[in-house]
């Protein structure tokens, strides 16, 4: 639903947004979780090659707060979505069981100094869970979403405005 607070832009795009314009200012809802899938992938690539314990500790802080913003923006808006529309009950069950095992290794290395014998094996696995889950979000999940007429654009603005406040709330713990 549209929230009736006035935003500070004005509304001129609204009669002439969907999905399928590709000039909307926010991207629609799969586009943006893509691009996060992306940029974490990138990041654990740069684990992967990096050297150093403060450039290890950094990327690590990195991944686990857009992990965690990402995987909660999707169980509050993108899953409870998808699940009406599709009337599922598989893909995002096992979705979200499939967060929880991503969240119990972020727990496991979060703000844990690099360096231990185990440290850099957690960050492979959540790195390969990661890319599972990602993988079946984008083959399976994002298509059906795309077709089954969720308005995509609508999400995304929701995403994206939920994100930001997210974002705010994690830098401001640390
Ligand atoms: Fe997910
Ligand atoms: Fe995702």
């Amino acid at each position: 639903m549209p929230s009736t607070t006035p935003r500070t832009q004005p509304s001129r795009k609204t009669a002439t947004r969907s999905a399928a314009a590709p000039r909307t200012k926010t991207p629609d809802a799969v586009a943006l979780l893509r691009a996060d899938h992306k940029l974490v992938s990138e990041l654990f690539d740069q684990f992967e090659k990096s050297r150093s314990t403060a450039k290890k500790k950094q990327l690590v802080a990195q991944i686990c707060l857009e992990l965690t913003v990402h995987a909660q923006v999707e169980e509050e808006i993108f899953y409870p979505e998808v699940q009406a529309a599709l009337k599922d009950k598989e893909l995002v069950p096992e979705a979200r069981v499939e967060h929880q095992s991503i969240k119990d290794l972020i727990a496991a290395v979060e703000g844990v100094e690099p360096g231990g014998e185990d440290y850099d094996a957690k960050v492979k696995v959540m790195s390969e869970w990661v890319k599972h889950h990602v993988k079946e979000e984008q083959n399976e999940m994002f298509p059906k979403a795309k077709k089954s007429g969720l308005d995509m654009a609508e999400l995304g603005e929701r995403i994206a405005q939920r994100k930001e406040e997210l974002l705010a709330q994690e830098q401001a713990k640390h």
